[in-house]
């Protein structure tokens, strides 16, 4: 017997011999549909592509696409478990054309597959058209179905929409007959309903699009969308009427079974088939992200969850089951489904962590239930108080209660629900008010109560669609914002991170069906996100679909700053100890800053070895995990959390690094682990580098670091490089500069010095340097102060150049010895001679000696007071010659 895994790839393996690529299931969480709560047709990732707005490498494509119906348009969740084919989670298997073929091509490919490959009797096969449609009428009749077998249907049933707008078509179903043992009329007869003719798949011909206004327009390519069940197939291959008896659900039932250790086919049959399906559709959303919460997707999650919980209760479980029955879905479908092999541990851990915490009120609400339906007649209706009583206090959604009171026959009064739950949100408002708030921010209030929070789909995605539900500025709601205007943008959902937790909120574009714009900052009051956008072209309004895009670099930049900021805070504490605690932080895009609790500057030693731990853990390139639990488990688990921070139900949990065993923490052990909303990378290698830029006081008691990552640091590095070059480059000129200086000081000193000694000789004989006549020949014969006996030759060759002929004899007064020169010109040495002109003078100053050339001599004497008798002898010598 082929299992539901062999029918899913036979119909893939099929559609690939036709050409067709095989593309992966789309998330359940639609990226490109923000009217849509969860993905519930195969069409829907390739939405755009049938409007001509994208386009893809290939024109055909087949896939297998997880659905979930569980709210909005199809809200199959009351059924589900009771009826043979209702299910939250389905796999819906489809084949696509993109302006490839058409008609005549997709009905004969259905038929052989269906009639070939899964060998399904064609004689049990009829098939329904649209009423106008003569064209796949004939194309079934050539194909070989009889025409009493081609029922055409004039209603919506054949015209197929994939919601209130987007692409649609007329379709051709194709119907299987499980014969007249079993009540029921073929479609469009009035007993259709009943369960004798099966519907197993729709084709459909997809060649217009629905506006809101109500307009429908041809699409400009003609294009084939299909959808089949495989839970349906599945049971109809495998020879059954219902769903649940496949291998696949089977498995699950059996196993939810042994878990309470009751029958699978006794009187808890129901309750393992709640629990079957619910496990399916509350694993994979888990695994795509979603997570249980109070709003929107989240809140669509825990209403199975707990669904699912109440079920498992009422089976006799003591312990939460949930999550053990993980293992047996991951056996079943994790070979296709790669998703839930990764998340796995996180897909146990928010199940046990939901079931351990609703069953703490779980059993005393049920005991409330069982006190007011004891109070009530048979088939009664229990009171919108007593509902939301147990919705307020008890946490449980209004359709567990109604699940509870269907298996006694009974009702709830919703219309009294409502009107408690509108009262309250009215409380909640008054409160607001009188809370002093700012006056503008009650505008916010508004927008929450309204649309609820803004779905935040930024940790997995950075391109998603939204819908504009508002717009405001200077606190008043605006209709739309012209070209050059701003406004403050609130869309249901986004990828834009709203700043919080020291991260900055993101930038990037916004492209709507009526303008363009720049989202220049997101903010964050409560759930709801505020998204400042300047108009660029057109008008942006609210009801428009946006496409939000956020600027990845930047977003890039902020995540690596941001996971760093948790390495640095657990380097912290390794290096200084435990009573390093956060005190502020922030994650830009071009840096990091961190303020911690630490009484003193840090040594250049402390600062450089934080710095390589960081560094090393960057190296190491382990992914980061993030997980979502109970505060309390968080702390169990040694997570760092803001000290008097509040937090909700759940945390999320941000872990990264494996400790090597050196530092703290043993080998393998989980290196930093904490508590953070915000947005990080994938592995720790992403985060590239990492530099400080030092630490600085910031208040008392608190040190603050700021660093670089990434880029930002090698620029850092670069730039601290080329200023210390340029440093080194400024101190050589400069040293060059110097010794020229010096040198030229020097030779200006050195001129400055002979100038001096030349003035002082010349000062020194003034203007008693007169000459006489002794003898019929020229002399000077002078006393000189303030002059040294070295200077006595210059002086004496100076008289004799003046005199031209003549004799020239000189003693210094040099306040010590006397010093004496004496000169004759060349042509008068035969006559005179300065030897003995100088001993002469010599000889009456007392000293002795004294000697040169007949031209030039010099000596010294003993006593400055005989100058006058030593100059006397001089000119007896010269009258003598
Ligand atoms: N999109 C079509 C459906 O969901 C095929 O049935």
């Amino acid at each position: 017997m082929a299992s539901l895994n062999d029918i899913r790839s036979t119909f893939l393996d099929y559609f690939a011999r036709q050409d067709h690529a095989v593309v992966e299931s789309s998330p359940l969480v639609p990226r490109n549909d923000p009217t849509l709560m969860f993905v519930n047709s195969g069409m829907v990732q390739f939405k755009n592509v049938f409007t001509g707005v994208e386009h893809r490498d290939y024109s055909r494509a087949t896939t297998a696409q997880k659905c979930v119906r569980a709210g909005g348009k199809h809200n199959d969740l009351d059924n589900v478990g009771y009826t043979a084919r209702h299910h939250t989670f389905f796999e819906m298997l489809g084949n696509f054309s993109f302006g490839d073929y058409f008609k005549s091509d997709a009905i004969p490919f259905a038929w052989e597959l269906i009639t070939k490959d899964f060998g399904i009797d064609a004689s049990r096969l009829l098939t329904t058209v649209y009423h106008t449609d003569d064209e796949a009428f004939e194309i079934w009749r050539k194909v070989g179905v009889p025409e009493d077998r081609i029922i055409r249907i004039a209603t919506d049933d054949n015209f197929w929409r994939m919601g209130p707008t987007g692409p649609c078509g007329p379709c051709t179903e194709i119907f299987y007959d499980h014969g007249d043992h079993i009540p029921g009329g073929p479609p469009g007869s009035p007993d259709e309903d009943g369960d004798r003719f099966i519907e197993i798949w729709n084709v459909v011909f997809m060649q217009n699009e629905q506006f809101e206004d109500g307009t429908m327009r041809p699409l400009e390519m003609q294009s084939i969308d299909t959808g089949m069940g495989l839970e349906r197939i599945g049971a109809l291959l495998q020879g059954h009427h219902d769903n649940y008896d496949t291998d696949l659900m089977r498995a699950l039932i059996e196993a939810s079974a042994h878990a309470t250790s009751t029958d699978a086919d006794g009187p808890q049959n129901i309750h393992h088939r709640v629990i079957a399906d619910h496990l399916r559709s509350t694993s994979f959303l888990i695994a795509d992200g979603v997570m249980p919460s109070n709003e929107g997707r989240g809140y669509v999650l825990r209403r199975i969850m707990r669904r699912a919980m109440r079920h498992a209760h009422q089976a006799g479980a003591k312990d939460p089951v949930m999550h053990r029955l993980v293992p047996e879905l991951v056996r079943q479908m994790g070979d296709h489904y790669p998703e839930l092999v990764r998340g796995k541990s996180v897909i146990e851990e928010t199940l046990r962590g939901e079931e351990e915490r609703f069953r703490s009120t779980l059993d005393r609400g049920l005991r409330l239930l069982e006190d007011e339906v004891g109070r009530l007649p048979e088939g009664g209706t229990l009171g919108g108080a007593a509902a939301f009583k147990l919705y307020d206090t008890y946490g449980f959604p209004l359709d567990l209660t109604q699940d509870a009171l269907r298996e006694k026959g009974m009702a709830v009064d919703v219309a009294g629900f409502d009107a408690e739950m509108a009262e309250q949100k009215a409380r909640a408002r008054a409160a607001w008010s009188g809370s002093g708030e700012q006056a503008d921010a009650a505008i916010w209030f508004d927008l929450a109560e309204e649309h609820g929070s803004t779905e935040f789909l930024g940790y997995d995605t950075e391109t998603a669609e939204g819908q504009v539900l508002a717009l405001v500025r200077d606190g008043d709601a605006i209709d739309a914002a012209e070209a050059g205007e701003t406004a403050a943008m609130v869309v249901n959902q986004t990828p834009f991170y709203g700043e919080s937790g020291g991260q900055v909120g993101d930038t990037g574009t916004v492209r709507t069906d009526g303008g363009r714009g720049s989202i220049t900052d997101t903010k964050r009051i409560g759930g709801v996100f505020l998204h400042m956008v300047t108009v660029d072209e057109g008008r942006i309004a609210p009801g428009q679909t946006a496409e939000l895009v956020v600027d990845h670099a930047r977003r890039s930049a902020i995540r690596a700053n941001h996971s760093a900021t948790h390495l640095l805070h657990e380097a912290l504490r390794a290096a200084l100890g435990d009573h390093v605690a956060q005190r502020g932080s922030l994650n830009a895009p071009d840096r990091l800053r961190f303020d911690f609790s630490h009484g003193h500057a840090m040594t250049r030693d402390q600062l450089a070895g934080i710095e390589a731990e960081v560094n090393a853990f960057i190296r190491q390139n382990s992914a980061v995990s993030t997980r979502i639990m109970a505060p309390d488990d968080a702390r169990a688990l040694g997570a760092q959390a803001l000290f008097g921070e509040k937090y909700g139900d759940e945390v999320r949990v941000v872990s990264m690094g494996r400790s090597d065993g050196s530092g703290k923490g043993s080998d393998g052990a989980t290196y930093s682990i904490e508590l953070c909303g915000g947005t990080h990378v994938g592995r720790t290698g992403e985060i590239g580098a990492f530099v400080t830029l030092g630490d600085q006081a910031s208040s008392a008691g608190v040190r603050r670091i700021e660093a670089l990552t990434g880029q930002a640091a090698m620029d850092h590095l670069r730039a601290q490089d080329a200023r210390v070059s340029e440093l080194a480059n400024l101190f050589k000129v400069q040293a060059d500069e110097v010794s020229d200086r010096v040198r030229a000081l020097m030779d200006e000193r050195k001129a400055l010095q002979s100038e001096i000694a030349q003035l002082r000789r010349d000062a020194a004989i003034g203007a008693g340097a007169e000459a006489i006549e002794i003898n019929g020949m020229q002399a000077v014969l002078q006393v000189v102060s303030g002059v040294s006996g070295k200077d006595l030759g210059a002086m004496i060759d100076a008289q004799k150049q003046t005199l031209g002929s003549g004799i020239a004899v000189l003693i210094a007064d040099t306040g010590a010895k006397p010093a004496v020169a004496a000169g004759v010109t060349k042509d008068l040495v035969d006559r005179v001679s300065a030897v003995d002109l100088v001993r002469a003078a010599v000889e009456a100053l007392g000293g002795r000696g004294g000697g040169g050339r007949p031209e030039m001599a010099q000596g010294g004497g003993a006593d400055i007071a005989q100058a006058d008798a030593a100059l006397a002898a001089v000119r007896g010598v010269i009258e003598g010659a």
